[in-house]
């Protein structure tokens, strides 16, 4: 490339959010991220699905979009409409889903046509970070709601849902991820979810079900979406392929009334969705998904036990943390002089990623000793050894944990 002398810095327009660094590489030990399993990449049933049909549809690529209009390829709508219904409870027909490019995708849409500057929203206090960025750069108020081990807490809600009425304040959307919570990993009691929805119900306000990890609960029982208990008509739910299949394809879907896909179609001016990526996935998952998916669960699980089985050993007592019911993440209280965004930077100096709680709370302080850790794309031996790391970085770093491998360490080693 020429050499770059040109200067753009003063034709940039105010409120971009602070630019990318450069990407040198990954960290050797990578505990960052919604990763998916290399080793369970479905590799020959993806092959045989996109030759099968790229031979009996290929020719259709000739235009954008794919043949069966705007709201997504078909087949995959179908499988997704029997899925949902199976699974989830919900009686949502293909004609009542869009398909779009990622659930991230979904999540600026669903925003694009909600939400102005100023607006408030409700959410669960620990959150994905992709929401939290989202809501903060387009200056939305987010009203952080605490959780307990059955997911957001529906007497503080009922508070939070009261105080904001006495302000003449109504919520835009109560957006909750309540299947395998990102990232505390509870599941929301269905009594719970019939609760929330009388609440929602009764404020008048929409929930935003971000449902991505339902497929990855390890005994395989979910309880019914929300959206499946509504009576009215007031849950927007959105999901992905990415936690079930792999996240570099780029799917994820909504399911929504039509007042609102039709307003998300509007928004979504991208050419359409990848679609080989969702003829592939159709074709794929039509007869595969239940098998693949089971397969998964399995690997994951044991991934959990060989990183629950490491904190233990090399953090004792100094590390809590609750045995997820599914999903691919695990959030880790330390000791209270832990602070996790000075022990991200150590930890990756000596080549270990994590994410620090801050980024993953609407209260920065409540975060503030808290980590998650991604136990899904690491080998078994990477998670053994990475967590090893991590905890002789801590434990040089904030003198936590004092021993080590149930070893004393030496004060200064
Ligand atoms: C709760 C939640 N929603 C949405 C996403 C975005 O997923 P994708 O765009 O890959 O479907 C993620 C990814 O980690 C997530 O954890």
């Amino acid at each position: 490339m020429a050499v770059a002398s040109f200067d753009f810095s003063s034709l940039l327009p105010a409120g971009l959010p602070p630019a990318a660094a450069k990407w040198t590489s990954a960290a050797r030990y990578n505990f960052i991220g919604g990763n998916n399993d290399p080793a369970e990449t479905p590799v020959e049933g993806l092959v045989a699905a996109a030759t099968a049909v790229l031979r009996r549809e290929g020719p259709a690529l000739a235009s954008y979009g794919v043949r069966t209009g705007p709201q997504g390829y078909r087949p995959l709508r179908e499988f997704l409409a029997g899925k949902l219904n199976r699974d989830a409870g919900m009686t949502c027909s293909y004609d009542d889903i869009l398909i779009v490019s990622g659930s991230l995708q979904a999540l600026d849409l669903i925003n694009g046509v909600l939400l102005t500057r100023g607006d408030t929203v409700i959410i669960e206090q620990e959150s994905y970070q992709g929401s939290l960025n989202r809501l903060k750069r387009l200056g939305v108020n987010a009203v952080g709601i605490p959780l307990d081990d059955g997911g957001m807490r529906m007497d503080a809600l009922a508070d939070a849902l009261a105080a904001l009425k006495a302000r003449s304040i109504r919520p835009k959307y109560i957006y909750t991820i309540p299947t395998v919570q990102n990232p505390t990993g509870t599941i929301m009691p269905i009594e719970r979810r019939r609760e929330l929805l009388k609440l929602a119900t009764d404020y008048g306000v929409p929930i935003f079900e971000d449902d991505c990890y339902a497929d990855l609960i390890w005994d395989g029982q979910r309880p019914p979406a929300i959206h499946a208990l509504s009576e009215n008509g007031n849950v927007i739910h959105i999901g992905s392929f990415s936690k079930s299949i792999a996240p570099a394809l780029r799917v994820g879907f909504i399911v929504a009334p039509w007042q609102i896909l039709a307003r998300a179609l509007a928004l979504k001016s991208d050419g359409g969705t990848g679609a080989l990526e969702q003829m592939v996935l159709a074709e794929f998952c039509a007869p595969q998904f239940v098998t693949h998916v089971s397969k998964l669960r399995r690997g994951l699980r044991s991934k959990l036990d060989a990183l629950m089985a490491a904190l233990n050993e090399q953090f004792g007592t100094t590390a809590e943390f609750d045995d997820p019911k599914g999903g691919i993440f695990l959030w880790v209280k330390l000791p209270n002089e832990v602070d996790t965004m000075k022990l991200n930077q150590a930890a990756l100096a000596a080549g270990v990623a994590i994410n620090p709680g801050p980024e993953w709370s609407t209260d920065a302080a409540y975060g503030r000793s808290r980590l998650r850790i991604c136990f899904a794309s690491p080998s078994l031996e990477e998670i053994r050894n990475g967590i090893a790391i991590l905890a002789d970085v801590c434990r040089k770093e904030f003198g936590v944990p004092a021993r080590i491998a149930n070893v004393a360490q030496r004060a200064g080693s």
